[in-house]
């Protein structure tokens, strides 16, 4: 094969769209299950699954061809291991993403406005679906419910680490500003009973997190707010997890400086991330493009929240970092 040929075929494979609206079709249509559970011939999918017959067998066609099933037999299928991860448990809130008939397709269709994106330097989703980001979330149920627990999945796993590894004996109350269902600030105080909070985060989100919050017997409660605006005082931690992501450098500073002025004199500020680490750095990238595309946000290197901690009178007192890229890092007022 010449040079010239490897890289047409190179070109061809990356910018080929079929391939990821297949796999999420599949993953609407409940194909991979299908298949695990004993339904593996294309008129037994079709039927099962209520789809055309001919158009889904060239479907299946597409995913045998990329791997996500193996036909052994002529129109027989079976998994493979794309497939078997898929179906995962460990990946679920992955499949719940690639649903074709949920909101995480609609949250992706903002690549689609991905030059709108560089040549402005803001968010594409507005451009692509009419109205921005969180604008769509509070107005969308569905989507914020999406989002909602595809967060919470996350805070599972950095909760128990930020309970575990911060010091929080001299601490008595918290708030988790942009804290959403309250998942993290429940993991924090669940861990230590001394400890009483509140998740701050927009009114929309008030009856999911009241219902989770709840099981803290009250010693948590939520606040709804915009962390733009002043936040409630007098709390000795203000955790801001997973939120400045979201925003580039002056909103993510502005958000800062209102946790700033929300903590106590000795209090502290944890900013929480988690980053895409030198071993993701492939996916760096693409975390950073779809921050940017999605929400006009940013991936930032610690350094970079010192940077924005400092403008909004911050200053760093540590830096803990814990398993797949959790970053928690406590400032004080400087
Ligand atoms: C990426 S999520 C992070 C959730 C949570 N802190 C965590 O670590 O899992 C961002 C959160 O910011 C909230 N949010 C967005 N805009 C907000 C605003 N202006 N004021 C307060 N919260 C906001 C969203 O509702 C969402 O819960």
């Amino acid at each position: 094969m010449t040079s010239e040929t490897t890289g047409t075929a190179a070109l061809a494979a990356l910018v080929d769209l079929a391939t990821p609206f297949a796999v999420r079709s599949a993953v609407a249509l409940k194909l991979p299950e299908l298949v695990r559970d004993g339904c593996t011939t294309t008129d037994a999918l079709a039927k099962a699954s209520g789809t055309d017959p001919d158009a889904l067998a060239r479907l299946l066609r597409h995913l045998v061809a990329v791997g996500l099933f193996a036909e052994p037999v002529a129109g027989e299928h079976e998994l493979t291991p794309v497939s078997e991860a898929l179906l995962d448990e460990r990946n679920a809130l992955l499949r719940s993403w690639l649903d074709a008939d949920g909101p995480g397709l609609k949250m992706d269709l903002a690549y689609s406005g991905m030059l709108h994106a560089v040549r402005t330097g803001t968010s594409a989703y507005g451009a692509v679906h009419g109205r921005d980001f969180w604008a769509d979330y509070r107005e969308d149920d569905r989507l914020r419910s999406f989002f909602g627990t595809t967060m919470a999945g996350f805070a599972w796993q950095t909760g128990p680490e930020l309970a575990a590894r911060h010091d929080w004996s001299a601490a008595s109350s918290v708030l988790d500003v942009g804290g959403g269902t309250g998942a993290l600030l429940a993991a924090v105080l669940g861990a230590h009973p001394h400890l009483r909070g509140a998740a701050l985060d927009l009114p929309e989100v008030r009856p999911e997190a009241e219902e989770f919050l709840a099981r803290l017997g009250g010693r948590a409660e939520f606040v709804g707010g915009s962390y733009f605006d002043p936040l409630p005082a007098g709390h000795d931690v203000v955790i801001v997890s997973r939120v400045l992501t979201d925003w580039p450098d002056a909103d993510a500073t502005r958000i800062l400086r209102r946790c700033a002025e929300a903590v106590t004199g000795g209090g502290r500020v944890l900013v929480v991330e988690v980053l895409a680490g030198a071993e993701h750095a492939k996916n760096n990238s693409s975390f950073d493009l779809q921050s940017l595309t999605l929400l006009g946000g940013r991936e930032r290197r610690p350094e970079d929240f010192d940077a924005l901690a400092a403008a909004a009178g911050l200053v760093r007192l540590d830096r803990l970092e814990g398993a797949n890229g959790l970053v928690v890092l406590e400032y004080a007022r400087g």
